[in-house]
């Protein structure tokens, strides 16, 4: 018997005896789809490989020493395997990118042949396997030659240039794709892209910590929201006049969403609270469902906010078809001083929002500490204030230490509390109908390179042929998936002891 089997018979036993609150992959939907995540910068690698050329990422990691997606997982020349992996996993849904310099190298214009082949033969292999594709069409990865010209995301320009790439996907992948998201995190992603400095392209205001070429933080952010909210409900509205009929897919925007709760009972902290609501998540939701940006939004910022005309409030109203959700962790809001979550300037985004954010899981940025809670108030208020609107979680996983230690025992509870909370928000009425674990297997992080990760699979980056190895979670999430254990909030001393057989390479 292969150590594997071995290992899911003691579980399925200590399981079996242990407890309360179990709840199984039955208790879902049979159409709720159970998958996992990367993207393109993170899992490909073969940068300058068959055309592809760089993304502002490519030139944001290469001038920091954190390492880069050169080589990466080499999921592009390792794309089989990995789906076979998926397919053994019993996955659903494979959720990942599209490198747009990869399938348009010069940002517009013509399409390379290999990009498109490779994606296409990426999206079979997952039919092939059964598992859905969800695609995301921007994950960080803007052509650094649109950068060079006009600046990106903070120019309008880019709602022309994102719509034609988006089209060409559609055109080319819609056929197999049912389920597209147009920007990864949009909310974060602007934040900590064009205000705090942390992720590609790095712009920020003059500040002694980093070293920003260019950028405002205090306008910045919201010119980039403004204009992925326009350039996502552009590429939504082709999509539904020329593609939609034929192809029956469904596509939405992506927020980054903390679980948020006062840190005491006081009116000031729910004050507070429901600020950073309406910073946090209203700022993309309340013009995807209403039209607008929240007032908090507009009464604080003034004219630092773009102001959309009638008829781009009601392009926007309406284009998501559902909502993506990245979720990692939780924070108590108190109604004090401001100070950034990322520790590094306090200038911008967090500034704004006026309150302050303390960890529910003294959770580090490199650390999240699982508060299944969180994601279950995060989606009770999508359904109570926004109308509750189908959402995807399209993120949710623990980072640690990037080591070949397999016995990931604090990712597995951290998920299976996830997946409990997603259960609880469900009998409460959300139209929750996905869960994605971030990551299916060791990628280069955005934030901290190769030193952490959330892969079910450890990548070994040492070794050229980057040898993947199953980890606890990744046994765990099989075995939750097939149906043969019931998932309990276990004891993790049962677990780690029964944890024997492949416990490190
Ligand atoms: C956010 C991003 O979408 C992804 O690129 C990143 O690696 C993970 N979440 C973890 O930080």
């Amino acid at each position: 018997m292969k150590p594997f089997s071995q290992f899911f018979i003691f579980l399925v036993i200590v399981l079996a005896t242990s407890y309360i609150d179990a709840f199984t992959r039955n208790d879902f939907s049979e159409d709720f789809l159970f998958g996992a995540a990367t993207s393109a910068y993170q899992w490909e690698g073969a940068a300058d490989e068959d055309g592809r050329t760089p993304s502002v990422w490519d030139t944001f990691s290469h001038s920091y020493d954190t390492g880069n997606g050169d080589v990466a997982c080499d999921g592009y020349h390792q794309y089989k395997e990995d789906v076979k992996l998926m397919a053994d996993m019993g996955l659903q849904a494979f959720r990942f990118s599209i490198s747009w310099t990869r399938l348009i190298p010069n940002g517009r214009g013509p399409i390379n042949p290999k990009g498109l082949l490779f994606y296409k033969n990426l999206i079979k292999e997952l039919r092939g396997h059964g598992i859905e594709p969800h695609v995301t069409l921007y994950h960080y990865d803007l052509p650094q030659s649109l950068e060079d010209e006009y600046g990106g995301w903070i120019n309008r320009k880019i709602i022309e240039d994102f719509t034609a790439f988006a089209d060409v996907c559609f055109r080319e992948f819609g056929d197999d794709v049912k389920l597209w998201t147009t920007i990864n995190e949009a909310t974060i992603f602007a934040i900590a892209s064009y205000g705090e400095g942390v992720a590609p392209p790095g712009h920020c205001s003059p500040n002694k910590f980093i070293n920003c070429s260019t950028g405002n933080s205090s306008t910045e952010p919201y010119l980039a929201g403004h204009n992925m909210l326009l350039a996502h409900a552009s590429a939504s509205k082709l999509y539904k006049l020329k593609y939609k009929i034929k192809q029956r897919g469904s596509i939405g925007l992506s927020i980054f969403a903390f679980g948020l709760s006062p840190y005491t009972n006081s009116k000031d902290d729910e004050i507070a609270t429901q600020r950073a609501k309406a910073f946090l998540f209203g700022w993309m939701l309340k013009p995807l469902v209403f039209g607008d940006y929240p007032d908090e939004m507009k009464r604080t910022l003034g004219s630092r906010l773009p102001v959309f005309s009638e008829e781009e409030s009601e392009q926007v109203k309406g284009s998501s078809d559902f909502v993506g959700i990245i979720h990692y962790t939780t924070f108590y809001v108190t109604n004090r001083a401001s100070a950034s979550i990322f520790p590094i300037m306090n200038q911008g985004f967090f500034k704004d929002m006026g309150v302050y954010m303390i960890s529910a899981g003294n959770s580090s940025l490199f650390e999240w500490e699982a508060t299944p809670w969180g994601l279950e108030g995060v989606l009770e208020h999508l359904k109570q204030s926004y109308n509750n609107p189908p959402i995807y979680i399209l993120e949710n996983g623990k980072p640690m230490k990037h080591d070949s230690m397999l016995q990931d025992i604090p990712r597995v509870e951290y998920i299976q509390g996830y997946i409990g909370a997603v259960l609880n928000a469900i009998k409460n009425g959300s139209d929750t109908r996905g869960y994605f674990v971030w990551s299916m297997i060791d990628v280069y992080e955005l934030l901290s390179g190769y030193t952490t990760s959330f892969g079910m699979y450890y990548v070994n980056f040492s070794d050229p042929g980057r040898k993947r190895s199953p980890k606890l979670s990744a046994s765990w999430y099989s075995g939750f998936l097939n149906g043969t254990i019931d998932v309990v909030s276990q004891d993790s001393t049962q677990l780690q002891s029964n944890f024997s057989a492949s416990s490190s390479l």
